[in-house]
């Protein structure tokens, strides 16, 4: 069944078409690579999804659920969390806090509401405090909680942005880049997590420039070039596509 499917999208920025009617599918419990050279629109398409833009054209639905026009909360509420390529961490704040910030979107009562200390507002934290252990402990960063996120290594922190994605719970994971900056043992551990996410049961959408890790994990791949769709299907059928060949003789990322 399609958890994800994109229908015929568009966006246009001025006069330039980052993505041209694209459209894919994604599979429940599958994990899925989107990669093409640099400025295909590969980060446009998951902002998209993300509620960040809105297309010109086409179609998104979640769960046969459109997500057009929903603002980014909802759409992180509905089951869909992301990590960033570049990224985008509390860094004076420690490693739990930072997790915690995501959690907030499965609580019911308002950050406000804290300041009175109402029973269910303490069950709710604690409950979110639990919740974000668990996804440290995921990630293998549970003995760095109470640590300043900057002072983590930049392998890590790309491991604590997973988690604090986790932390909300979601039916589908959506990252941008998660071996970006990574050396190689980092890497195998990326590897394996992503593994491990797929375990639980959530679907996996990436962004990779890393085609040894996006052969490794995805089990489909769609291939974008200046906007659109130019090819999809296994790793096996990717790598010996003439199209996709060319296009990557074309760039530096070989
Ligand atoms: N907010 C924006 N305003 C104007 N142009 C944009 C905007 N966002 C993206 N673009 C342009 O759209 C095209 C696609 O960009 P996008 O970031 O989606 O590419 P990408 O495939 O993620 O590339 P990379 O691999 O370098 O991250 C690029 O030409 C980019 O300059
Ligand atoms: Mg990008």
């Amino acid at each position: 069944m399609s958890l994800l499917s994109i229908q015929r999208l568009t966006k246009n920025f001025g006069g330039l078409t980052a993505v041209n009617n694209v459209s894919f599918d994604v599979e429940q419990g599958s994990v899925v690579g989107l990669i093409g050279p640099n400025g295909a629109g590969k980060t446009t398409v998951f902002n998209l999804i993300t509620g960040i833009y809105q297309p010109d054209q086409g179609a998104i639905s979640f769960e046969q659920a459109s997500l057009l026009r929903l603002p980014t909360h909802r759409i992180v509420s509905l089951g869909i969390a992301r990590t960033f390529q570049t990224i985008r961490l509390f860094q004076n704040m420690s490693v739990l806090e930072n997790v915690l910030a995501g959690c907030h979107c499965r609580m019911k009562s308002g950050i406000l509401s804290s300041m009175f200390h109402f029973p269910r507002q303490q069950r709710e934290e604690r409950a979110a405090i639990d919740r974000a252990l668990k996804a440290l402990d995921f990630v293998g960063l549970r003995d760095q909680a109470e640590n300043l996120s900057k002072n983590l290594s930049y392998g890590n922190q790309r491991l604590l942005e997973i988690a604090r994605a986790l932390g909300t719970e979601p039916r589908l994971l959506v990252l941008d880049e998660p071996a970006g900056g990574m050396n190689e043992n980092e890497t195998a551990q990326l590897v394996s997590l992503i593994e491990r996410i797929r375990g639980m049961g959530i679907t996996v959408l990436l962004i990779e420039h890393d085609m040894s890790l996006v052969m490794r994990v995805c089990e489909q791949i769609v291939v974008l070039e200046y906007g659109s769709k130019i090819a999809e299907g296994s790793p096996e059928e990717i790598q010996r596509n003439e199209r996709v060949i060319a296009a990557y003789l074309g760039t530096e990322d070989g």
